[in-house]
């Protein structure tokens, strides 16, 4: 990629050298210089016409103008060509919480499989490592080490995540990356090297068993997609990947996932048991202590959710085309649409192959009883949660989380009837607009 930039900035220091040329020639002899630039095809007629009449002793002057317009001009061309040479690359950050459908969403992305290079929570092994060295009570330092890592895996580049991984990977090859085998691009033959007898025997990678990632290879196989798409669900705010959006080296598009918060601590008490052992005492006593500090911490998540949105929806120049939200109840309800529409904010075209595999991945098969469906109809998963939430936690969550439950269009509920009525739909219609 860096010899793509080198080619246009010689060219155009090589423009410059001859322009300059030009101004002399044009000083030395005016009349070789009239005939120099009308011959010139390049040149701009219309700043050159439009330019004031000077009498003769400030033509050159004025030709020295023209030239320095028509630099300027070409200087903006060749910046203009850059973004052309990034143009076809894309960088997509799907930004998400648990729970909110993010593997679902980040699977519309892998199953693209030939041009596109996904990878699932890589910041996993940065937060575990920092969580180990400094307790996880040093934000900034969170902040830059997921900022940095995401933006040289953008660029193929796994050296500095390596150094987050645990055991350390010894000549670049490890066996401990987290969920390798959500990400197609590292479970294909070329990125698999043959499993050791009676190590990784048991190391299945996708339909492949495979040794230990070889990450030189992994970082081959990304070099040679076209498109790369990182899930997350630790970045805490937008605003501090504003850096990524202007790094000329990348196209970076964010697409935040959103979910009902309400929806969202159910999803959790049941995944997470343990880690909401006391949310489900409070389910059974039906009293929540609200200066929990485990209440804080949900408003503190609901306050980052919608402090991101709020950024991303108010479009200021960093961000503008490179921020898209989508709610999850959205794409439960209608996948292949909001597939499209993420696709088309990416600029990447959507392939039949993934729009299969949406098809069968998020409607239950026509003939299948309910039951021994193993395909679940995700339009009938994404209100489930309606009849396992205790009221009292849900009006909990309403009372932390009101704003964001407002910014994203969720419905409050004001007793037990009306959360447990699916007749009732919680989610207002909302489009949310995008430059
Ligand atoms: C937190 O991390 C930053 C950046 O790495 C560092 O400069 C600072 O000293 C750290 N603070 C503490 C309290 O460790
Ligand atoms: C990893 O792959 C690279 C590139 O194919 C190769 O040169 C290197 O020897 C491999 N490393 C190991 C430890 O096999
Ligand atoms: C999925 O469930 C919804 C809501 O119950 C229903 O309207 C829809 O027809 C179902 N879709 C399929 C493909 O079964």
């Amino acid at each position: 990629m860096r010899i793509k930039y080198t080619i246009p900035i010689v060219f155009f220091v090589a423009l410059v050298i001859i322009e300059k040329e030009n101004s002399i020639v044009s000083r030395v002899s005016d009349k070789l210089a009239l005939k120099q630039t009308s011959q010139t095809p390049l040149q701009p007629s219309g700043s050159y016409r439009t330019l004031p009449k000077h009498n003769g002793s400030f033509a050159p002057l004025g030709k020295m103008d023209s030239a320095f317009m028509l630099m300027k001009r070409r200087l903006v061309d060749y910046s203009q060509h850059q973004e052309v040479v990034t143009e076809g690359r894309r960088h997509i950050l799907l930004l998400a919480t648990t729970r909110t459908g993010s593997s679902l969403v980040g699977e519309f992305f892998n199953q693209q499989r030939d041009n596109m290079f996904y990878l699932f929570e890589p910041l996993w092994h940065v937060e575990k490592m920092l969580t180990l060295e400094t307790g996880g009570t040093n934000a900034t330092a969170a902040v830059k080490a997921y900022r940095d890592v995401l933006r040289r895996l953008f660029l193929c580049d796994f050296s500095l995540l390596e150094r987050f991984i645990d055991p350390l990977p010894a000549d670049h090859t490890t066996a401990a990356l987290f969920r390798r085998s959500s990400s197609s691009s590292l479970c294909e033959a070329s990125v698999c090297s043959p499993a050791i007898k009676g190590v990784f025997e048991r190391y299945h990678c996708r339909n492949r068993r495979c040794g230990p990632l070889n990450l030189t290879m992994a970082s081959g196989s990304c070099l040679q997609k076209e498109h790369r798409v990182i899930k997350s669900v630790r970045v805490r705010q937008l605003e501090n990947l504003r850096p990524l959006a202007e790094d000329p080296h990348l196209d970076v598009r964010f697409i935040q996932l959103v979910r009902d918060p309400r929806a969202v601590l159910a999803s959790r008490m049941v995944a997470f048991a343990a880690k909401y052992k006391n949310w489900k005492q409070w389910a059974v006593d039906g009293d929540v202590p609200i200066d929990n500090d485990e209440v804080k911490k949900l408003k503190g998540n609901c306050d980052n959710i919608r402090m991101s949105a709020e950024i991303g929806l108010r479009q200021p120049t960093w961000l503008r085309r490179r921020y898209m939200l989508v709610r999850y109840e959205d794409i439960a309800r209608f996948p292949l649409r909001k597939a499209a529409e993420m696709y088309r904010f990416a600029g990447i075209p959507l392939t039949p192959q993934v729009r299969s595999w949406i098809l069968k991945n998020t409607q239950a098969s026509k003939g299948t009883s309910g039951v021994y469906s193993t395909q679940k109809n995700s339009s009938e998963q994404v209100e489930k949660w309606r009849f396992s939430l205790p009221f009292k936690i849900a009006q909990v969550v309403q009372k932390v989380c009101g704003p964001t439950l407002k910014l994203f269009g969720y419905k409050i509920v004001s007793s037990e009837e009306m959360l447990r009525d699916k007749s009732f739909s919680l989610i207002e219609d909302k489009v949310f607009k995008f430059l």
